[in-house]
């Protein structure tokens, strides 16, 4: 199991605030508030056992691009088990991500090297300079990072993809690419195939808003995907979130406006939330990120660099009145970013006036404490 913090914990912040589970607002995730509506389900999908359907299949195949997948209870599941299915070589990771990579590596006493998650021409240029020196590696790429919002074009990705020493894999986490699915790998089906160094993560929970369902994909080599979705077995994905997906999957209506609704919730969160950054960003005297147009953004979250006790304070102030927000601490990552803290802001649906209002308030509250 892993003892990593993640968002979300709702149950956890209730006990130690004592504010009812269902009290809070909470923006501590990147998970779409306005989740795909529920179909109906039929019986047959919690009586039978979960054969994936062709129906499935297609959907699958439909909104991905691609035929061959494996499919599974969420990407996490993948992420633990992907390191165990690949050679023994060194792993190059962003110093900052959804550190569940970091763990799983680390887990297989892979010897693990950082690249920058905020500075794209660092990041660039240590995994450029690794390439270069032509001995076998893995690399993995969360595009768009969670937390830091650092991306990297398609067109990069495939060009690493084809300078990868040999017995090397590039594995990309796209959970949180359906924004701009232009920018998947998996876009350029030919591409994507020609290559049998490249592996691909998707997410069904953020988009769609539906986390909970538990459901992830994993695109690759089709001998290796076999491989592992024999170790994970005939069920891997249950009935009711194979009948969601062929909903979800197929509804291309719906996707267009989420699309469109997630950016404009992003925006109107940033600009909620502008007052209080411009306090929080222009305290301190060596701030690593001092302006609000170079905030980490991925559509589902903003992030940005703050005084990591100022975090603290702030995490505090607003969990007390109900409002979860997500800090992490940068102390244990990269020496410039001792005593500094990202914190990460999810989306909340901005026609929702109760929780405008209430977002509103406690943001106000807290400005008048830094006065
Ligand atoms: C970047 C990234 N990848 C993968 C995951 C795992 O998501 P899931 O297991 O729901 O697909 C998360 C969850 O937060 C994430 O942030």
């Amino acid at each position: 199991m892993s003892q990593l913090i993640h968002g979300g914990d709702i149950v956890t912040a209730s006990a130690q605030y004592g504010v009812p589970v269902d009290d809070w607002i909470d923006l501590s995730t990147g998970i779409n508030p306005c989740s795909y509506p529920l179909p109906s389900l039929g019986e047959h999908c919690f009586q039978q056992l979960p054969y994936q359907t062709d129906a499935f299949k297609d959907a699958v195949t439909a909104y991905y691009g691609v035929t061959d997948f494996l499919a599974c209870n969420g990407s996490q599941h993948v992420i633990e088990c992907l390191p165990g299915f690949l050679p023994s070589h060194p792993v190059l990771l962003p110093d900052l991500g959804y550190q569940e990579h970091r763990d799983s590596w680390q887990k297989k006493s892979a010897e693990c090297c950082f690249y920058s998650a905020d500075d794209y021409d660092q990041s660039v240029s240590v995994i450029e300079q690794r390439l270069a020196e032509g001995k076998p590696f893995h690399l993995v790429v969360i595009n768009p990072n969670n937390p830091t919002g650092l991306s990297f074009s398609a067109e990069k990705l495939m060009y690493w993809a084809e300078q990868m020493p040999e017995g090397g894999y590039l594995i990309i986490d796209e959970a949180f690419i359906d924004l701009k699915p232009e920018q998947s790998l998996l876009s350029d089906y030919d591409a994507f195939t020609r290559l049998n160094n490249l592996w691909v993560l998707r997410s069904f929970g953020k988009f769609f808003g539906l986390a909970g369902v538990r459901l992830g994909f994993l695109f690759g080599p089709s001998d290796l995907l076999k491989t592992i979705s024999g170790h994970l077995g005939p069920w891997a994905v249950n009935g009711p979130a194979q009948a969601i997906a062929v909903s979800a999957l197929n509804d291309s209506s719906w996707q267009q406006t989420a699309r469109m609704r997630i950016q404009q919730n992003s925006d109107a969160m940033l600009e909620l939330f502008k007052p209080l950054f411009h306090k929080v960003f222009s305290r301190g005297e060596d701030l690593i990120e001092t302006d609000i147009s170079k905030m980490g953004n991925a559509g589902l979250f903003n992030s940005g660099w703050i005084e990591s006790s100022l975090a603290n304070q702030l995490y505090d102030f607003f969990a007390q009145r109900g409002v979860l927000v997500r800090v992490i601490d940068g102390n244990d990552l990269a020496p410039q970013r001792a005593g500094y803290s990202l914190l990460r802001l999810g989306i909340v649906d901005k026609n929702d006036a109760a929780v405008t209002e209430k977002l509103q308030q406690v943001i106000s509250e807290y400005i008048l404490t830094l006065d």
